[in-house]
């Protein structure tokens, strides 16, 4: 399918099929495409967990507001997390990028404050969701990103340390009945000249 018209085809999917769960197979691909996200000098301050172990879906669904029945009835769960240790992504980046891009970060990142720094990793990461939201689409797979979830409460229940919940997605197939499709309800979105200007 041309991107155009996946675009006009994905949507934010709020009721799915809990029967039909993902294959082992297309979530390998899922994970390796997450990982192939680009970021800003390559700096990669996230890490995604693939949840679908049911006791664990069950909690994190707990701590996720008006989303709880979404997560429920998806097949897994995806949650993008961001590097919050400032000392451990230095030495990540010391290890892994050229010295173009560490200059680059001691140069106009560094400089500017830990918070300054933290809000660049965060940015990172909602990219990836981008990227992740579209390779969904392209494999005809449902998905809900969700902000609405307990961040604290998903930290403390994945046990992270140096990394913080942004958001998660829930991904799956989607309930015949979802009034959310765009067969069903009309995407909607500002005109093309409220958006973009060509110079
Ligand atoms: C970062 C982000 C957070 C979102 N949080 C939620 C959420 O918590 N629950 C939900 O049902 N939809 C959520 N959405 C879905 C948006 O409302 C949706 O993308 C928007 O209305 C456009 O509709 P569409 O995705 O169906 O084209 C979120 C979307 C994004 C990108």
């Amino acid at each position: 399918m041309a991107f155009l018209e996946t675009a006009k085809q994905r949507y934010t999917t709020k009721k799915y099929n809990s029967e039909e769960i993902i294959s082992e197979e297309k979530i390998a691909e899922l994970k390796e495409i997450v990982r192939l996200s680009p970021s800003s000098i390559n700096s990669q301050p996230w890490k995604f967990f693939f949840v679908s172990k049911a006791d664990m879906k069950q909690q994190l669904a707990n701590a996720s507001y008006w989303n709880a029945q979404k997560i429920n009835e998806a097949s897994h769960l995806v949650v993008f997390s961001a590097l919050t240790d400032i000392g451990r992504f230095e030495e990540q980046i010391e290890k892994t990028l050229p010295e173009g891009s560490i200059n680059y970060y001691k140069q106009f990142l560094q400089p500017r404050g830990e918070s300054h720094v933290r809000s660049w990793m965060k940015q990172q990461v909602y990219l990836s969701l981008g990227f992740f939201l579209a390779a969904c689409a392209e494999n005809n797979i449902d998905a809900t990103p969700m902000e609405g979830i307990e961040n604290e409460l998903y930290d403390e229940i994945l046990g992270l340390e140096g990394y913080q919940t942004l958001f998660a997605v829930a991904i799956g197939y989607r309930h015949a009945e979802d009034a959310n499709q765009p067969a069903i309800t009309a995407k909607s979105r500002l005109n093309l000249e409220n958006v973009v200007e060509t110079l």
